[in-house]
């Protein structure tokens, strides 16, 4: 039996330019600045871990308060910009997808770094579609490490390598591939080379790819 595991921010809804934002607005609050690539490391990355990477950009340390209150106020800065997401919010092409899913009875699991990943599923009203959901409250290593693939597989009964993961961030793609599970990016190929199979976006994933996957 085969499953599929979603990534979340930048996957399903395109919530990755807003920790961008909220990311830009701290580091520009302690006096610095960083580039758009370089948020490319920050993508499917922890919330402690970001800010981590961050400060060290930054030349920067914080003591352990520091770093708790800033890590408050990202987060708080970001939640205002979600506090109005619909369903209108999800990606084009992903509910195609979902439902072609369900259609099949292909189990569906989220495996996502973000705290905040029920009370997105909800206001977009996704929650039911998952069979399973792995987020940043049930794990303890962050991707690349494959720890939330994996235990999203075993919610969903999947063996690892019969398991389809679609991500927007490398430390993402790299955290499928370590699991041996066969990676999906979605986002520039330039970024997201080391993916078994690379689209812009779910619009341009056609069915018969998914189907044949499945059936493979
Ligand atoms: C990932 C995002 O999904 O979740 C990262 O790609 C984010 O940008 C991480 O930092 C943690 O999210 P949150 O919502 O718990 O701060
Ligand atoms: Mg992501």
């Amino acid at each position: 039996m085969k499953g599929v595991i979603f990534d979340l921010d930048g996957v399903i809804v395109d919530t990755a330019k807003f920790h961008f934002l909220a990311w830009k607005k701290l580091a520009n609050d302690l006096g610095f600045d960083f580039t758009e690539l370089q948020n490319e490391e920050l993508k499917g990355v922890s919330r402690v871990r970001s800010l981590e990477k961050i400060l060290k950009w930054g030349n920067t340390s914080l003591s352990e308060d520091e770093f708790k209150e800033k890590m408050a106020a990202k987060n708080d800065h970001y939640l205002s910009y979600i506090t109005n997401l619909t369903s209108k919010d999800i990606l084009p092409g992903v509910s195609r997808i979902i439902d072609f899913l369900t259609e099949q009875n292909i189990p569906i699991s989220l495996g996502s770094a973000s705290k905040n990943a029920r009370p997105i599923l909800k206001k977009t009203g996704l929650m039911d579609k998952f069979h399973a959901i792995v987020d940043g409250n049930d794990v303890s290593k962050a991707k690349p490490d494959p720890e939330v693939f994996i235990i999203a597989a075993e919610k969903i009964g999947v063996a690892k390598e019969n398991c389809l993961v679609f991500e927007d961030s490398v430390a993402g793609v790299q955290a499928a591939n370590i699991a041996g599970m066969t990676s999906i990016g979605i986002g520039e190929k330039d970024v997201l080379h080391e993916a078994d199979h690379i689209f812009n976006s779910f619009e341009e994933i056609e069915i018969d790819f998914i189907k044949n996957l499945l059936t493979t």
